[in-house]
């Protein structure tokens, strides 16, 4: 399905353990060098994919706290993830004058909550989880990204 000039995976309506077991999934999907930007208000999930998103590179969903006041965390798994919060805007430059070496030499996954803030730092492409509050325990999860990526993922996570 498609909404506006982006290709769109629909990933549903999902409770927490299903939304982190698509969060794991979704990691095997990443390479290094890839820019994911999770979009959606508070408390829609994002900082709880990021939970499931570890475990598949490894780690464990305990290492993920959210980076809201730390800026940024990094995780050392099978991959290293960046997980930075973009709320908080000042540093927001100096963060990327830090990572811009990290993103050029492709040196890990940089996994970004409310990157859509941030999206013109970035001159490639990058993939979009959007997140959308439906009850107190219930989530619906799209993902956009260019064509290409979107067919790479809907044959890596074997979702329509
Ligand atoms: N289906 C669900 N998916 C994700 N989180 C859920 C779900 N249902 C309830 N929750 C709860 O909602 C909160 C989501 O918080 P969090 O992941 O930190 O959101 P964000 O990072 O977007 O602010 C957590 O307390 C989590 O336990
Ligand atoms: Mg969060």
């Amino acid at each position: 399905m498609e909404t506006g000039s982006q290709p769109r995976i629909e990933l549903g309506i999902l409770n927490e353990q299903e939304l982190k077991s698509v969060a794991k999934k979704f990691s095997y999907c990443l390479s290094d060098g890839d820019v994911v930007i999770l979009s959606g208000e508070i408390g829609s999930g994002k900082t709880t994919f990021v939970r499931g998103l570890v475990t598949g590179l490894g780690c464990s969903e305990h290492i993920v706290t959210s980076p809201t006041f730390t800026l940024m965390n990094v995780y050392s798994c099978l991959k290293t993830i960046y997980h930075i919060d973009a709320y908080r805007l000042n540093n927001l430059e100096e963060i990327f004058y830090v990572l811009e070496g990290e993103i050029e030499e492709k040196d890990g996954i940089f996994i970004i909550e409310w990157g859509e803030l941030v999206k013109e730092f970035f001159l490639e492409d990058f993939v979009t989880i959007f997140f959308e509050h439906i009850d107190e325990s219930h989530r619906k999860l799209s993902i956009t990204a260019d064509q290409t990526r979107v067919e790479l993922i809907r044959r890596c996570m074997n979702v329509g």
